[in-house]
């Protein structure tokens, strides 16, 4: 059956209303919270993509799951669940389960600085997630990133614009010397440039560069399954491969993983730590686990939370899921594309990103132009999104400027198994009308802005 679109291969048992506002409503509920969607409340919001993450629909087999919690203090037989999935995914022998992402961060960093006994300790990624960055900023390291500048043209095509520049790698390496490197930090998907994918090659390549000179390679891996995909549908050699056969293939150019479990693994809370086969480290993670996250076999996390991560992971390998997952993101991408609304193209694993330095050519980058498009969506149909742009990254601390920002993005996050079709249509149909009065949008100033992470709590107002 040749089919348009892929259906949801699921059907919906449970049901949780969301409710239409009018638009004078939305005008108030923006104007109280500052102009800043961060904070509105939900009860506000029609159709939410601030985030894919922890935001996704369990399934039936993971509710009863949650029945299934071993709340013992120690040895939970679902933290021994969650242990054997790992060893079967990834071939990584040593699990630690944090509270989520951020909390394996923070467990592990410290851990790796203090291996390369460097006074000038860095780490290289295709990009540095903002959590990622702050925990290697916090311990007192300098985060580099060595994007592909493929991914700086949004508008023309490229198969990984979440790949390394490999030359901009090895230059960095050379430039601070291996002995300061604490970790080469590989980002699949590369959340920051689109919900982009890395390749095989590109991976095997800068796991041989970081081998060759001793340094450990961590697998940030939020979106490992949307990667397995993409690297199925669009790499030579790996078209008749399973998901799981891929996710081993990736796993096997890594040292050791931290995940955000709230994403592709479908858990609304969770994160892992896992290694190798470095015993050593995992033991010296450990210890730091307790103070951090909790004791070693629950890491932050109910017995019951371990149990739907196990099964979780298992569901988001499976291929059918996954091809009508990344359809849905590239459905809402493609029908924009259409109407003529320029985005990060191709779509990536995640999240559709609108390109919105060049619809609002107009706003200059202190102004937020993202900003301003996703209040605008907001005010025209409830549907939330978020800035990727200037407003989050911030000042440098060191001179108080603004730092200079290469895309200005409004993301569209997508929900796993949330949101159906036809609400991809509304979201399409809104940012349409959208951009066809652009000329009219105007950007934002600062009431209240924030020494640090500034785009979680500032308060703005529209420019007069
Ligand atoms: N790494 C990546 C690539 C991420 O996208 C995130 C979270 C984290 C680490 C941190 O994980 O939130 O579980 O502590 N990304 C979310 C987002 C918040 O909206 O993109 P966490």
């Amino acid at each position: 059956l040749k089919m348009k679109r892929i259906p949801e291969p699921f059907r919906i048992k449970m049901v949780e209303p969301i409710c239409m506002t009018t638009r004078e409503d939305r005008e108030v509920a923006l104007k109280e919270a500052g102009y800043n969607p961060f904070l509105l409340r939900s009860e506000d919001v029609y159709i939410d993509l601030l985030t894919d993450s922890g935001t996704g629909a369990m399934s039936d087999r993971q509710w009863a799951g949650l029945m299934m919690g071993d709340e013992s203090y120690a040895g939970s037989k679902n933290y021994f669940n969650v242990e054997k999935k790992v060893q079967e995914l990834f071939g990584y022998q040593y699990t630690i389960p944090a509270h989520q992402g951020r909390g394996a961060e923070q467990v592990l960093f410290p851990c790796l600085i203090k291996r390369v006994k460097s006074d000038k300790p860095v780490f290289i990624s295709n990009y540095h997630f903002d959590t990622t960055a702050a925990h290697v900023e916090l311990n007192g390291a300098k985060a580099i990133n060595t994007l592909t500048p493929a991914a700086l043209d949004t508008t023309s095509y490229n198969d990984w614009k979440g790949n390394f520049d490999v030359a901009a790698l090895e230059a960095t390496i050379a430039n601070h010397g291996a002995e300061n490197v604490a970790g080469v930090i590989i980002n699949v998907t590369c959340n920051s440039s689109g919900g982009q994918p890395i390749s095989m090659e590109n991976m095997r390549t800068v796991s041989a560069i970081a081998k060759k000179h001793g340094i450990p390679v961590i697998i940030d891996s939020a979106r490992f399954c949307e990667n397995a995909w993409f690297i199925k549908q669009r790499e030579k050699g790996y078209e008749n491969k399973s998901i799981k056969e891929i996710i081993y293939e990736m796993y096997s150019h890594g040292d050791m993983l931290t995940m955000s479990a709230k994403k592709d693994p479908l858990v609304n809370i969770g994160g892992l730590l896992c290694f190798k086969d470095d015993e050593e480290l995992f033991m010296e993670a450990r210890c730091r686990c307790v103070p951090m996250e909790g004791f070693v076999t629950y890491g932050g996390l109910a017995g019951r939370d371990m149990e739907a991560l196990a099964i979780g992971l298992e569901e988001g390998t499976n291929e059918e899921y996954l091809n009508y997952r990344i359809g849905q993101v590239e459905y809402l991408g493609e029908r924009l594309r259409a109407a003529g609304v320029p985005i990060q193209y191709p779509t990536g694993g995640h999240a559709v990103f609108v390109d919105a330095k060049m619809i609002l050519p107009h706003i200059p980058s202190h102004q937020f132009p993202a900003h301003a498009l996703a209040n605008e969506l907001y005010l025209e149909s409830g549907v939330r999104g978020v800035e990727i742009g200037s407003l989050l990254l911030g000042r440098d601390p060191s001179t108080g400027e603004q730092k200079p920002s290469p895309l200005e993005l409004l993301r569209l996050t997508i929900p796993r198994r949330v949101y159906t079709n036809d609400h991809m249509d509304y979201i399409a149909d809104a940012m349409i009308a959208v951009n066809e009065r652009r000329k009219e949008i105007k950007g934002l100033e600062f009431e209240y802005e924030p020494p640090v992470l500034r785009h979680f709590v500032a308060r703005l107002k529209p420019v007069a």
